[in-house]
């Protein structure tokens, strides 16, 4: 907006500049005259005031409600005909300059005797293209004696010279000015049309918004390069955070429905409802996208700086005879254990890769025999959150025990109400969970009013089927109003 505020008061500058120049152009100077004619002047003039009537259409049409385009609409017909004049006038007088002595010969011969004399003084020479062709008597030029005797090969003797010099510098002057112009109403033009489709955004946004009961959590989606810019790391984290919320709650519906033996025609609608809303979302690109911005620098950064904190302060980086084979599920970034490349291997994969070193998988297809014991560490890092079926999240963490070498290390990252506000799960329950699995809990790092529970789990044995049973039905473990986060394991 502050560009396209910046290009208007450029478009007014310009009307202005090109008004004022016709008019002041306009007074009596013989040479002036001669090199600018009343034409161009008018021109100029209507240039100028094109210029500033497109200024206020402009500022018109941006004062509008955002639904109301029209008026940009129309500032950018009226630019487009300003290019069109502005072409057609520079072009005009870039023209003129390629013929300028042939034409002012023409205009020094219709000149009366006293602009001739007065140009003759005024340049100290005599005649146009010769000294004694088409000369005047002057205050210079004093007599025909004189005018023969001044050197027809010195270019500067015969007034063709000076005058076209002067044409030349001032025309080039003009024409470089007006294709400047041009520039200010081509940019303007686009900015007007970057605006026009901003607001649209912004209004469908709103009317997003205005269907979900105006949470307001809807952002527009912005293409994956910006990931890591600044703008896109400075956004409000709290609006992150409902995005990520509420696509959490639509997935975890859309599971629902899809786990469904039998949908009624209420469940296809609904259906139909969720997935347009993912869609409208911009679907789990926006979602990572998001996630991303929640895991900038300028929020602490991400989880894997705790997990690397943990393993060295085990010294799991010293004297090690390889490197440490590390599963990263949820890779947003393919970089992410960049800084501890010598002595940890990272393979990222995800459900939807955001680049080509990130491998697009989903972890719960991972063949287990395939990749039975293989892992020296996993990272589940805001991922089992992410699963929206209770069974899956177990099967998940199932998985990475399977895949897990003896030993072996899983980090699992959890938003913190998870634990300490649902109605299913608390750190006791999930410690029991893993044990069941055959984890075995290193580390953990949470603090009240925090927004995140970190944990470090170290492979002990094979998942126990026996220990299952109290982790296969939802147990109530707390009441009130809280969410319903849940892992359950299945035998
Ligand atoms: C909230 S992001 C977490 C990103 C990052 N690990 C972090 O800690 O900030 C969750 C990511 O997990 C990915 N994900 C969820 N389920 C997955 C699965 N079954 N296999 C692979 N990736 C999965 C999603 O696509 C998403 O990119």
């Amino acid at each position: 907006m502050g560009i396209w505020a910046g290009l208007t008061f450029c478009l007014l500058a310009a009307g202005v500049i090109s008004l004022a120049f016709s008019i002041v152009w306009r007074k009596p100077d013989i040479l002036m005259n001669m090199v600018v004619s009343k034409a161009d002047l008018t021109a100029g003039l209507i240039l100028g005031i094109a210029f500033i009537i497109s200024f206020f259409i402009a500022i018109a049409g941006v004062v509008q409600r955002n639904h109301v385009t029209i008026g940009l609409v129309i500032t950018n017909y009226v630019l487009l005909v300003d290019a069109i004049g502005v072409l057609v006038i520079g072009t005009f007088i870039w023209f003129y300059t390629l013929t300028e002595r042939a034409d002012f010969n023409v205009l020094w011969l219709a000149a009366t005797p006293q602009v001739r004399q007065e140009l003759q003084d005024k340049f100290q020479c005599c005649g146009y293209f010769m000294p004694n062709q088409s000369f005047e008597i002057s205050n210079f030029c004093a007599n025909t004696t004189f005018v023969n005797q001044l050197n027809p090969n010195v270019s500067s003797n015969a007034c063709v010279t000076p005058i076209t010099a002067f044409a030349d510098y001032t025309l080039n002057n003009i024409f470089s000015s007006i294709y400047g112009f041009m520039a200010i109403v081509l940019c303007l033009l686009l900015a007007t049309l970057c605006v026009i489709k901003k607001r649209q955004e912004d209004e469908r946004f709103k009317k997003i918004d205005a269907k979900r009961g105006g949470k307001g959590f809807v952002k527009r989606k912005v293409p994956i390069s910006k990931v890591a810019t600044a703008s896109t790391t400075s956004s409000k984290p709290q609006a992150s955070r409902n995005v990520i919320r509420r696509f959490h709650i639509l997935i975890k519906s859309k599971a629902q429905l899809e786990n469904k033996q039998m949908l009624s025609a209420q469940d296809v609608e609904e259906l139909g409802r969720i997935n347009a809303e993912i869609e409208e979302m911009g679907g789990l690109e926006w979602y990572q996208q998001m996630s991303a911005v929640g895991q900038g620098d300028d929020r602490g950064g991400g989880s894997e700086k705790i997990f690397v904190g943990w393993l060295k302060e085990m010294k799991i980086h010293e004297g090690r005879p390889d490197k440490l084979q590390l599963l990263e599920v949820g890779a947003l970034k393919p970089e992410n254990y960049r800084h501890s490349c010598s002595w940890i291997q990272n393979t990222p994969i995800d459900l939807r890769s955001r680049h080509p070193d990130i491998r697009e998988q989903d972890f719960l297809l991972l063949d287990p025999i395939e990749n039975q014991q293989k892992w020296d560490a996993i990272s589940l890092s805001l991922v089992v959150n992410f699963v929206p079926d209770s069974k899956d999240r177990g099967r998940m963490l199932s998985l990475a025990n399977t895949i897990l070498k003896d030993s072996g290390y899983l980090f699992l990252t959890l938003p913190l109400p998870c634990v300490t506000n649902s109605r299913y799960m608390t750190f006791d329950h999930l410690n029991s969970l893993m044990e069941a699995l055959g984890f075995i809990e290193l580390r953990r790092r949470w603090k009240e009013g925090g927004k995140m529970a970190y944990w470090l789990y170290e492979k002990q044995h094979e998942p126990r089927l026996q220990d299952f049973e109290k982790f296969t039905k939802k147990i109530i473990l707390r009441s009130g109003n809280r969410n319903n986060f849940n892992i359950l394991l299945t035998r």
